[in-house]
């Protein structure tokens, strides 16, 4: 389970965009997340059955950046990121990717796992490294992601965690 008390609700003022709010994503959240991500061609089907972890950042309430972590054991996918097509190259993914790593810490998760078909680049700035997808921890390769929804072409990778990341 994530430590939500370590992932409580932040809030400051920006200059540029108003109000931003990052935080775990509540219930009423999930239409906006569904929202993005079929805006974005990201997978939704397992949802339900997974239940991932949300966490979402908010510009003046509207919900505009999206990542997800699906922990199995001491490793986590790293799921559903994805920032809203006008937002995109502000860095708010960097700050998304951030938070999923801060909350998997929490977590005492120390491995994240993605799949990726797009993003491989954007993933890499961020310390991830491809791996061979059977590379994956046993339990990760069960997920309906990585036998169902993503397509053999996606990119596998992998970050280890440190305390001092
Ligand atoms: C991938 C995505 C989340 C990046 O979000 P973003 O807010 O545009 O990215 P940021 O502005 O935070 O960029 C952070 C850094 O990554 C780089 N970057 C961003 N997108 C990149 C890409 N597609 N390829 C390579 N580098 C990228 C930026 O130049 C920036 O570099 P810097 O740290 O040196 O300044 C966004 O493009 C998106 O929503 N894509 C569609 C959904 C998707 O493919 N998600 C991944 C599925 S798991």
């Amino acid at each position: 389970m994530l430590r939500t008390d370590l992932l409580c609700a932040r809030r400051c003022l920006s200059r540029e965009t108003g109000v931003v709010e990052i935080r775990e994503a509540a219930n009423a959240d999930l239409a906006a997340i569904y929202a993005l991500l079929e805006q974005a061609g990201l997978p939704t089907s397992d949802i339900p059955a997974s239940n991932p972890r949300f966490i979402v950042l908010r510009e003046d309430g509207n919900i505009v950046a999206v990542g997800g972590l699906q922990p199995f054991g001491s490793a986590a996918l790293v799921r559903s990121v994805v920032v809203a097509a006008n937002r995109r190259g502000a860095g708010l993914g960097r700050v998304i990717v951030d938070e999923l790593e801060k909350a998997a810490c929490a977590a005492r998760i120390d491995r994240l796992i993605l799949l990726t078909e797009r993003a491989r680049d954007f993933f890499a700035h961020r310390g991830f490294q491809v791996i061979e997808r059977g590379d994956a921890p046993q339990e990760v390769q069960g997920s309906e992601e990585f036998r169902a929804l993503c397509p053999d072409s996606a990119t596998c990778m992998m970050k280890v965690l440190t305390e001092s990341a």
